[in-house]
């Protein structure tokens, strides 16, 4: 957890769809041990989105390796089919996509009766009111700043409005608790605008996993929201 100047409790989330899978213990460990909060696990279907990943196997490995939280983002048709088997791996939060459930309230009800916490994500073109029935029912939002599917993307610019109108139904609603998460093109280069508009949990994949060694990835965050 990291203290932003404006006194806000930030999470990092490493999303390791940008990791090396060929060493993706060593990978995980390495970003623990750097400073990250819990790590957010990428499932994806083809369908739902153009890109296939990883499911439930690898999950039930990763919790072998590290005890942080994990939390599954599930970019899938029929989330619902998956949410047992998930809770039997140990996931801690399962979001799932507004688009891609025709009864939102059943899934989200069947998230919590299975023991985890449950997230409402929302791609780019689908406005924050979407969320305003369920507030009850939910501990996260995930305000998507990339079209879902793919890690490397660029943050799309209208995003910093949307997450601050986000913000503002959050605490207007009663409901300033429900985490606030952003995912896609975050880089330390933006993450204090991100934290600026009233994000507290941080989805990071290329920026976590690429070139730069993740060590001075952390600090470099750790300065940005200091200073930002
Ligand atoms: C995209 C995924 C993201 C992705 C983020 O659909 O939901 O979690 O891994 O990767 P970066 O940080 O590289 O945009
Ligand atoms: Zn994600």
């Amino acid at each position: 957890m990291i203290l932003s100047g404006a006194g806000r409790e930030i999470l990092i989330a490493p999303s390791i769809l940008s990791a090396d899978f060929l060493s993706l213990g060593e990978e995980v460990r390495e970003a623990a041990a750097a400073g990250a909060d819990l790590f957010h696990l990428d499932m994806m279907d083809g369908h739902f989105v153009p890109n296939l990943t990883f499911g439930p196997p690898v999950i039930d490995g990763l919790e072998k390796v590290t005890s942080l939280p994990l939390e599954a983002h599930l970019m899938v048709e029929h989330p619902e089919i998956y949410l047992e088997e998930l809770a039997h791996d140990g996931i801690y939060r399962v979001t799932v996509h507004w688009e891609a459930s025709s009864h939102l309230h059943y899934v989200l009800s069947k998230i919590r009766d299975l023991g985890m916490r449950a997230g409402i994500a929302l791609s780019p073109a689908t406005p924050v009111t979407m969320v305003s029935d369920v507030l009850e029912m939910i501990d996260l939002v995930l305000v998507m700043t990339v079209n879902p599917g793919f890690g490397g993307q660029s943050f799309i610019a209208h995003s910093f409005e949307k997450i601050a109108k986000m913000r503002s139904l959050l605490d207007d609603s009663g409901a300033a608790h429900v985490r606030l998460e952003v995912d896609g093109g975050i880089k330390t280069s933006n993450i204090s605008q991100v934290v600026a508009c009233g994000a507290d949990t941080i989805v990071m994949g290329s920026a976590i996993f690429g070139e730069t060694p993740c060590k001075t990835v952390f600090e470099e965050i750790r300065e940005r929201l200091a200073t930002g």
